[in-house]
């Protein structure tokens, strides 16, 4: 027997506020056709203000609880993943357990930026097959609206808000690629690209910063490491990507997805897209991509799903499941 950590339940929230691709015309030099030509992004989401990131993850993790039927109790660990937490601290995953009002158990945040739900992802799998919890919320909560220079029309048009979460049970497998759940994961770093995507502020240095990023410097080692570590992941357990059912990659320019998915040798009809109505919410775009591709019907029990992230660090990598 081998324990397998499972998905039963998955939930996301997005905030109200819709900012539509023309909004940013009013303020910029940047056009709507621009925009949706080279990133995909029609619209994306914004936390009105003084809602925060552990806000939209408790919505998020709330309808996962409600999709498996559990209580915040039943669960023995949160893991959020992501870069703007509301406070320095303490974690936002301990202001979540507040909220749903758990009172056991443990909680912490991740922080690999964009490519951090594949870590949240890799380190519940480790606790679950560790016997260390049965069940892990897993959590990927962003507000990168709140690090937007406003003035540079080459970042602050592509990031948007929002939640998405994932209930992991430990399930009993066969030890086979049949089994569901996490089957495989491959995580990822290189600090020596610092530079080209970054925060230029925090706590040992100064303010809370903005983001600056080198997009066609990212773009460049987007696809190429995408596809690499979703192979890597695949190698593992002796699987190839044509018997991936669906893609499920982070959501960031849709050139890059469907790259990556050519890379791989994987038709379009394969890949979950959300970016044209998210945007990019790194850590978010993973579980709010899988919540919404099971609500549109496209995910469904059974089916071998491969995710793939890059962002920041560089950090990346890739998990591959069955649902
Ligand atoms: O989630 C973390 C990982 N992040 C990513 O994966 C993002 C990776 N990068 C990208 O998605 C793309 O590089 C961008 C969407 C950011 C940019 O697309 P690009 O095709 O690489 O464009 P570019 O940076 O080469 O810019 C082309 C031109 C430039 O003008 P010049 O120098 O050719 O005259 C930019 O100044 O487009 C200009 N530009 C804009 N024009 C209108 C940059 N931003 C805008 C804008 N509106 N918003």
């Amino acid at each position: 027997m081998t324990i397998r950590a499972t998905v039963i339940g998955v939930g996301h929230y997005l905030p109200d506020r819709i900012v539509e691709n023309a909004e940013f015309e009013k303020t910029l030099d940047t056009t709507d056709e621009w925009i949706k030509s080279r990133s995909g992004i029609e619209r994306r989401h914004f936390a009105a203000e003084g809602q925060t990131t552990s806000d939209l993850g408790t919505r998020a993790a709330q309808a996962a609880l409600d999709d498996a039927g559990l209580a915040a109790n039943d669960i023995d660990a949160i893991i959020l993943a992501t870069s703007t937490a509301d406070l320095t601290f303490p974690s936002a995953a301990t202001m979540i357990q507040t909220s749903l009002g758990m009172t056991r158990g443990f909680a912490f945040d991740v922080q690999a930026v964009c490519a951090g739900f594949a870590y949240a992802l890799a380190n519940a799998n480790a606790l679950i097959v560790s016997g260390q919890a049965k069940r892990v919320l897993v959590i990927g909560a962003e507000t990168f609206s709140r690090l937007m220079d406003w003035t540079d029309r080459g970042t602050c048009v592509l990031f948007g808000d929002g939640a998405g979460a994932l209930v992991l049970e430990a399930q009993d497998g066969q030890g086979s690629n049949a089994d569901r759940g996490i089957l495989s994961t491959d995580l990822n770093s290189d600090g020596r690209y610092k530079d080209i995507l970054y925060v230029d502020g925090g706590v040992s240095t100064h303010s809370t910063g903005h983001l600056r990023m080198q997009g066609k410097e990212v773009f460049r080692h987007a696809v190429e490491k995408l596809a690499s570590t979703a192979n890597a992941a695949m190698d593992k357990i002796g699987m190839t990507a044509d018997e991936i059912d669906w893609i499920v990659p982070h959501q960031a320019n849709i050139r890059i997805i469907n790259g990556t998915a050519k890379k791989l040798g994987l038709s379009r009809d394969k890949v979950v897209v959300t970016v044209q109505d998210h945007g990019n919410t790194s850590a978010a775009s993973i579980p709010l991509a899988l919540s919404v591709g099971k609500e549109r019907g496209q995910i469904k029990p059974g089916d071998l799903i491969v995710t793939e992230a890059i962002g920041g660090g560089l950090a990346w990598g890739a998990v591959v499941l069955r649902w």
